[in-house]
């Protein structure tokens, strides 16, 4: 029965990992798959996240079914971890959600969702997270594109953004980045964020969150869920979707949380039992370790300071390796302007670097970034950042 198979490409940014792992060159690095390096290079586990799974282990849990809609207390405390513990609309009962695989997870929950109730598009930003585009489109929805970044002067192109949004019609749903936009590091300024929600409100858009960044963008957890209170607080109804892989380091623990506001109590549970209905037959239920291990967190103050700490220390250092990097880039001679990976944000430096010379970092010096010239901060050290620095120069003087 497979012979009509062919063989699929492989994945442009977790497929990296793999033509990664059949280059023997000592010195190859990797700064591809957004993913928390410390400054040895080594994967991460937060403290915090350690000392909740020894307080999980020591309580001799079960390991029974979640619930279709997963752990309710690990869906509560991450509501409040992104809309606030003091959100009128979340006391309200207006918002609600369900427990996620992640940041895909719950996208293509929410895909699904929306298709099955009538939308046939999506709006999202150009460019966006590679992976936006296939969810999407096996969601049943065709992806259109909104203006988002001007790449002749590495910045943001909101007159471009404001004048696309405002041509989307009335109903449409509309992807927004929280924070920490993936792939260009490139947010709207709060000002901004306030001409979109009232441009939304004109229109009658439909707002969609994806956070997947929250700490990681001002290494202020609270902050960089600005934009999301403040359009819940201009009174939107919109959807979220929140990923706990990077802020907390639990990438392969699949946990996230998607949620809605409602224009009440009632309205916002309608909408949670449709993504059960989604839900059950695509996975039945989600995991329940990364979900215990947030909410063992954020349902204790020290825990939950530590983390807000450990957090920012992960954010402290990639803005530190920023800074490294373009000063690397001037030492060894570049003449060209690399100011942006300073201003950029997050976890990736939009480098400006086109597909040739990615290709050519790739087999002349063994250094792997997407194909988009996104160079994942978070794979940069102080033991690499001369050579990172020495093969952008070699392959864009
Ligand atoms: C990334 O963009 O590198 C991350 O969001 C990880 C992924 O799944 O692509």
């Amino acid at each position: 029965p497979f012979a009509a198979y062919e063989m699929a490409p492989l994945d442009p940014i977790i497929g990296l990992n793999e033509e990664f792992q059949r280059d023997d060159f000592p010195q190859k690095v990797i700064v591809g798959v957004g993913a928390y390096r410390d400054d040895a290079g080594k994967p991460y586990v937060l403290p915090c996240v350690r000392e909740a799974e020894q307080r999980l282990v020591d309580q001799k849990l079960d390991m029974e079914y979640s619930g279709i809609a997963g752990d309710q207390k690990f869906v509560d405390l991450s509501l409040k971890f992104g809309y606030g513990e003091d959100s009128g609309a979340l006391k309200e009962g207006r918002i609600q959600g369900v427990q996620a695989l992640s940041g895909t997870g719950g996208l293509r929950v929410f895909g699904e969702m929306i298709r099955r109730h009538g939308h046939k598009h999506i709006y999202v930003p150009n460019p966006t997270w590679g992976n936006h585009i296939p969810i999407f489109q096996n969601s049943g929805l065709e992806v259109r594109k909104y203006r988002y970044y001007d790449a002749s002067n590495s910045s943001l192109d909101f007159d471009g953004m404001i004048k696309d949004i405002q041509d989307i019609p009335a109903g449409s749903c509309v992807l927004l980045h929280a924070c920490a936009h993936n792939p260009t590091g490139m947010d709207p300024t709060l000002e901004q964020w306030k001409q979109l929600s009232e441009l939304f409100k004109k229109k009658q858009l439909f707002p969609f969150f994806d956070a997947a960044y929250q700490g990681f963008a001002s290494g202020d957890a609270i902050l960089d869920a600005a934009s999301l209170r403040m359009f819940v607080d201009d009174g939107h109804l919109l959807g979220t979707i929140q990923s706990f892989s990077k802020n907390f380091g639990l990438y392969g623990h699949r946990v996230g949380t998607l949620s809605v506001v409602g224009s009440n109590a009632e309205e916002a549970a309608r909408v949670v039992s449709q993504m059960k209905m989604v839900i059950r037959p695509m996975y039945s239920n989600p995991p329940r370790h990364g979900a215990r291990i947030v909410s063992t967190i954020l349902d204790d103050p020290k825990l939950k300071s530590d983390f807000y700490e450990q957090c920012k220390g992960m954010a402290d250092r990639m803005n530190t390796m920023r800074t490294k990097l373009r000063d690397e880039l001037e030492a060894v001679g570049s003449t060209r302007n690399w100011d942006h990976i300073v201003k950029q944000i997050g976890m990736f430096a939009y480098s400006g670097l086109n597909k040739e010379q990615v290709m050519e970092m790739r087999s002349k010096h063994h250094l792997y970034c997407t194909a988009d010239g996104r160079i994942s901060m978070a794979g940069v050290t102080t033991g690499n950042v001369s050579y990172i620095a020495n093969a952008m120069h070699d392959v864009s003087k």
